[in-house]
């Protein structure tokens, strides 16, 4: 069966070039208890507040109805997802939606090892843990906190309950683009699968061009120790076997949104902490969803409108090549990295 047609008959949420969406990210919180270089801008912010967020409760009623369209991924991120309150008995509710066939969280890992085995009862397989470098000075350097160990033992820990564990590393030129071949030896046989992605403009952190380190060059610098076997990618990062004189000995993914954008393969939408509802991380187009939750109307009425918000931020869903020039100041904490 042609792809697009069985995209049809497993999706109602199907964009108009035929790609079924079913994958939603939604952002808990735009909190964090890191400061990134690259996410935090330079002047201080404003948080959200507590009133202007989807609460729990909120969000798994756009979940149960995204869920009759077809959504049966959601990735769970930030900001920092474990700040929030009550966020495991959010887990557990969202984890007993039948519907759901995979939840994901993306980490900064800092608040991760206490909720690890719970997270294993609940049924979560797969965790994104965001680390830029194994060197406690340049973890301070990048994200203002000290507490580099933390996250190294969650890490560690979670290999060992048995849960994928990809890392996401920024690469940063003249910061961490030396770690590379670092990260691979460190964690590809630990069967961590490492994912180096481009440096994106956005945050409103004046996007420091002079720390872009493009795709060909962490190709390259990979290639200089090690053997890329590239393999067919399902989502968005150009995905290899990397390799050396013994064998195969792991995984890596490249993310490149600024060279290669991956719309071709984007069948995701976002959902940002204040409930809008964006189809693309580089497009400004959102649906107000907290609106239709909280317009008073029946629960009915708020079904049909949140379905068809859903179906309008899928007809959203274009292919771009303009990474670049995107809205700087989008705060990716607050959408959803
Ligand atoms: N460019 C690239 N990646 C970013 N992330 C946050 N901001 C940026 C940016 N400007 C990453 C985080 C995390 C992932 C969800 O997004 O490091 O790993």
């Amino acid at each position: 069966m042609a792809k697009e047609l069985r995209a049809q008959k497993l999706h109602t949420l199907v964009d108009s070039l035929g790609r079924g969406v079913n994958y939603l990210r939604i952002s808990l919180t735009d909190r964090c208890n890191l400061k990134c270089i690259y996410c935090h801008p330079p002047h201080s912010i404003d948080f959200l507040d507590r009133s202007d967020i989807c609460s729990y409760g909120e969000i798994l009623q756009v979940v149960k109805t995204a869920a009759r369209l077809g959504i049966d991924k959601v990735r769970l991120t930030g900001g920092e997802l474990f700040l929030r309150k009550g966020i495991m008995d959010f887990i557990r509710s969202l984890s007993q939606l039948k519907a759901l066939r995979e939840i994901t969280l993306t980490t900064n890992g800092l608040l991760l090892l206490p909720h690890l085995k719970a997270l294993k009862e609940m049924g979560i397989k797969r965790i994104n843990v965001s680390l830029d470098t194994m060197s406690k000075a340049l973890f301070y350097h990048v994200t203002g906190s000290r507490k580099f160990d933390a996250v190294k033992e969650a890490i560690h820990q979670a290999l060992q309950e048995g849960f994928k564990i990809k890392i996401n590393m920024v690469v940063l030129r003249g910061l961490n683009d030396g770690e590379i071949n670092q990260f691979i030896d460190k964690f590809a046989e630990r069967s961590a699968e490492i994912r180096f992605i481009e440096f994106m403009p956005l945050c409103g952190s004046g996007w420091k061009g002079n720390y872009f380190f493009p795709y060909e060059k962490i190709k390259r610098t990979i290639t200089s120790e090690y053997d890329l076997y590239p393999l067919p990618s399902s989502g968005v990062a150009q995905e290899f076997a990397v390799g050396n004189d013994r064998g195969i000995i792991g995984k890596v993914g490249i993310i490149a949104p600024v060279t290669r954008p991956f719309c071709g393969s984007c069948s995701r939408l976002r959902l940002s902490a204040k409930g809008e509802l964006r189809p693309c991380l580089f497009s400004s187009k959102k649906i107000d969803l907290l609106s239709i939750l909280r317009g008073g109307s029946r629960s009915d009425q708020v079904e049909r409108n949140i379905e068809n918000a859903f179906k309008k931020a899928v007809a959203m869903k274009t292919f771009s090549k303009q990474t670049q020039s995107v809205d700087n100041d989008v705060l990716i904490r607050s959408i959803g990295g």
